[in-house]
């Protein structure tokens, strides 16, 4: 009965153990990795746009190769995220629909432009090493098809990381204009980049529930603190400054100590009024309304030869 199913679930989670699309999950554990996974794949998707807004411009043919590589990356990340999302029995059109009519969320941090091609560099280091810094514990998560998503998308976001670091410490060794254009980038993405990780652990309903059914492994705050010691020093040999006059390193704790957050300025962003909210869901219905039609004749094709 019910009883010795939850104890059987309560028990598979206590071992670290993996639970499994076919096993019985309380409807609460499946409604919050849909939730969650649903909110990963999005931001995939959505986030192909500020970087896809440079493709047309960017510097070099070698620099065009590299970026469209990864926005295409981006791309299999949430076609991966909305394939285990389906293995809890979610439905992929819908998903895109609950995205567009604004009934799901998406990272807050796609909802900023991309004024220069420093910050291409900028969403390389700070955005997806913050994305890096949240999603390697997600290799661990109870869910095993998320985690087993997540391994090949860490190694892809590393291999992002990078290459805006070594297009970042291209331009600083360049004229000082360029030098200019990577310290604005950092300074407009800097404070966006640390909301990523969501609302600090007291303001943060989903956290207790979810680390205690193992989808999320470290809280809120513990993998902002992260990110903010791992910058830091990459800061310091790239030759920018964090905006940030309270940013101090504190030898008691091993930490640093960083200046408040704008909680307003987040909020704001989550309830659809960021700088590109408004133009990053007109070109998703866009992109679902035109391709209608693909959908369709994929659809009749594979229903007549019967795959
Ligand atoms: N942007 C948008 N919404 C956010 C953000 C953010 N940066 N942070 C938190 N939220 C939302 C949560 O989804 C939740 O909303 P909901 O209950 O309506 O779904 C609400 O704010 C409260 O936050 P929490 O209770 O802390 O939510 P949760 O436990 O889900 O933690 C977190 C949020 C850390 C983002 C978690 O969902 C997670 O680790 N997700 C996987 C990683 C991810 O989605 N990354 C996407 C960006 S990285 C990239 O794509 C390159």
């Amino acid at each position: 009965d019910e009883a010795d199913l939850q104890r059987h679930f309560d028990a598979v989670i206590a071992a670290e153990h993996r639970i499994e699309p076919r096993d019985w999950m309380p409807d609460g554990y499946r409604r919050t990795l849909i939730r969650q996974i649903a909110q990963h794949a999005h931001s995939e998707i959505i986030g192909m746009q500020p970087e896809g807004d440079w493709l047309l411009a960017a510097p070099s043919l070698r620099r065009k190769a590299i970026l469209l590589a990864k926005v295409q990356d981006e791309a299999g990340h949430g076609m991966y995220l909305y394939s285990a999302a389906e293995t809890l029995g979610a439905d992929r059109a819908d998903l895109t629909d609950k995205l567009i009519e604004r009934k799901q969320k998406y990272s807050s941090i796609f909802n900023y432009p991309t004024l220069t091609y420093a910050d291409v560099g900028v969403i390389g280091w700070l955005v997806d090493g913050a994305a890096i810094c949240n999603q390697v514990p997600l290799c661990r998560s109870s869910y095993g098809p998320y985690a087993r998503a997540m391994i090949r998308i860490c190694k892809e976001e590393s291999f992002h990381q990078r290459q805006g670091y070594e297009l970042l410490m291209t331009m600083m060794r360049g004229t000082p204009e360029q030098r200019a254009m990577v310290q604005d980038a950092v300074d407009r993405w800097w404070w966006p980049s640390l909301m990523m990780f969501g609302p600090p652990d007291a303001d943060s309903p989903n956290s207790a529930q979810s680390m205690a059914w193992g989808i999320k492994r470290h809280s809120n705050d513990e993998l902002r603190q992260r990110y903010v010691d791992m910058s830091v020093p990459q800061a310091e040999v790239l030759g920018v400054t964090l905006p940030d006059p309270d940013l101090e390193y504190d030898p008691a704790t091993g930490h640093h100590r960083f200046g408040a957050i704008d909680w307003d300025e987040f909020q704001r962003v989550l309830a659809g009024d960021g700088p590109a909210n408004a133009e990053r869901i007109r070109r998703r219905r866009a992109a679902r309304d035109d391709n209608a039609w693909v959908v369709e004749a994929a659809t009749a094709y594979a229903s007549k030869h019967g795959s």
